[in-house]
């Protein structure tokens, strides 16, 4: 017989149908044993009656998890027992055979809680039984449904999915790099992207004017409940545009993500209400200021817009890091200055004082994206390098291929970076972004499922040339 899902099951009622998943409870009542029967699509009530008497020999071995598949017929429960706001809640599944599919040990923790009271280290050890938790479930699959929101807005704005590579070259960019040695250039080493930034430039240059990637980015930095070593980022690039293009687009995507998915959840302000890095600072003390007129109300998302951010600031001296005093980019080296300062730029003036054309996107206290107009005249993209203090050389080398890219013929061009996680995160009203990762990663960067890092076998080690000192 063919399977039936479970959410269809109403639609069956005084018929015999075959379902296949998982036994989520199981109550033996001698004469009576009642399941709760678990697939992708929900749960449904079973009951095995006495007179099935080769059903009652397999379900009274039947565990929690195990996997099986159930024959059996829909009854309309009696009016009394009917739950109707549950899902399933007005019907039973008579059961009339069991196989047995896959015997399953003793699960490591309670999946029917919402799992927050259980060490999260043995969650994440155990996560493919973790992630069985109805929240989890839901968790994973909006996320899903997220992208496909988001995919289909992009491309139907005329926006090109291109994957960009993960294996590539460090750069200071803000962060440490992961990096990964090479076998055939010993002493070489590649680096994973902290973000696709210089591929999505040259993409500009390449042509292709409106792209975007579910882009994986690596960062080696202190992880915390909004950061992850690897995260996900919605990556996207515009070519001739203004900063504003930039900010419309991206504002008009979010709400209809919003409205499309969250219909329950009230957005606070629209359009998105903008303050100055300065107006920030000064009224909140910090550039991600929390709006919510309401902190209690768990659908109210307050967005908003924080702009002009100052272009460079300064470092102090530090003999013991070997760090000169000098300057140093806040965001990205590759912004523009807004057009009015670049003079300054370009005479060296006034350098504290340049406003980047910058702007970072936050919701409910958290920067959830952020992106700029890129320098698009080489020369002046010297300028911010020398500015920093960089060496000709050092120039040539790091970013040399940029600089010969915009003298390629680059249009002007800008974007923004979604930290999807974070979104997913206040969108599904969770505590921190590991909860809406599949396999993420411990608060101390571990993988204890996988157990990694983890060491390597010697012969692996010679292959690259890496010997470690004692
Ligand atoms: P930025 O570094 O601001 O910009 O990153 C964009 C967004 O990514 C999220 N984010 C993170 N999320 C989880 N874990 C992390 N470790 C982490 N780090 C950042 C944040 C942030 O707003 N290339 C530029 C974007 C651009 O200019 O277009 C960039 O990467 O939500």
């Amino acid at each position: 017989m063919p399977r039936t899902y479970i959410k269809d099951l109403a639609n069956h009622i005084g018929q015999e149908v075959t379902i296949k998943g998982w036994v989520d409870i199981r109550r033996d009542q001698g004469k009576l044993i009642f399941f709760d029967f678990r697939d992708m699509t929900g749960k449904v009530q079973g009951v095995i009656l006495p007179n099935a008497k080769a059903a009652h020999e397999v379900g009274s071995k039947l565990r929690p998890e195990w996997v099986v598949e159930v024959k059996g017929k829909i009854n309309q429960r009696p009016e009394k027992n009917a739950q109707k706001d549950k899902q399933n809640g007005t019907i039973e599944l008579e059961i009339l055979d069991i196989v047995i599919l896959n015997e399953a040990e003793t699960p490591p923790f309670d999946i029917s809680s919402e799992g927050k009271e259980i060490n999260e280290e043995v969650r994440l050890k155990y996560r493919y039984v973790d992630l069985r938790r109805e929240r989890m479930q839901k968790n994973i699959r909006n996320r899903s449904k997220a992208i496909q929101v988001i995919r289909e807005f992009y491309t139907g704005e005329n926006f090109t999915e291109v994957e960009t590579p993960y294996m590539t070259k460090s750069t200071p960019e803000g962060s440490r790099d992961y990096i990964i040695p090479s076998r055939l250039y010993q002493g070489k080493f590649y680096a994973l992207p902290q973000s696709p930034q210089q591929y999505k430039q040259l993409l500009m240059s390449a042509g292709f004017e409106r792209y975007f990637q579910i882009a994986r980015c690596f960062r080696d930095e202190d992880t915390r409940g909004d950061r992850q070593p690897e995260f996900t980022q919605i990556d996207l690039e515009m070519s001739f545009v203004v900063q504003e293009d930039v900010m419309a687009i991206n504002e008009r995507m979010i709400i209809e993500l919003v409205k499309k998915l969250y219909p329950e959840k009230e957005i606070q302000q629209v359009p998105f209400p903008r303050l100055s890095y300065k107006e920030a600072m000064e009224k909140y003390g910090n550039d991600k200021p929390d709006l919510r007129k309401d902190k209690e109300n768990p659908n109210l998302l307050a967005f908003c817009w924080v702009i002009d951010f100052p272009f460079f600031e300064k470092v102090e001296e530090d003999a013991k890091a070997g760090v000169k005093e000098g300057w140093t980019f806040t965001h990205n080296p590759f912004s523009a200055p807004k057009p009015e300062f670049i003079p300054d730029l370009m005479e060296g003036k006034n350098i504290g004082g340049i406003v980047a054309a910058q702007y970072d996107m936050v919701l409910n206290g958290y920067e959830i994206g952020g992106g700029g107009i890129r320098n698009h005249d080489p020369k002046a993209l010297i300028k911010v390098f020398e500015t920093m203090g960089y060496a000709t050389e050092r120039i040539e080398n790091n970013f040399g291929h940029m600089l010969k890219a915009l003298a390629s013929g680059t249009p002007p061009h800008g974007g923004l970076a979604f930290g999807f996680d974070r979104l997913m995160m206040l969108l599904q009203n969770e505590p921190n972004i590991r909860e809406i990762i599949a396999f993420a990663k411990t608060g101390e960067g571990r993988d204890p499922m996988m157990d990694a890092p983890a060491e390597v076998e010697q012969k692996q080690l010679r292959e690259l040339g890496i010997k470690f000192g004692k």
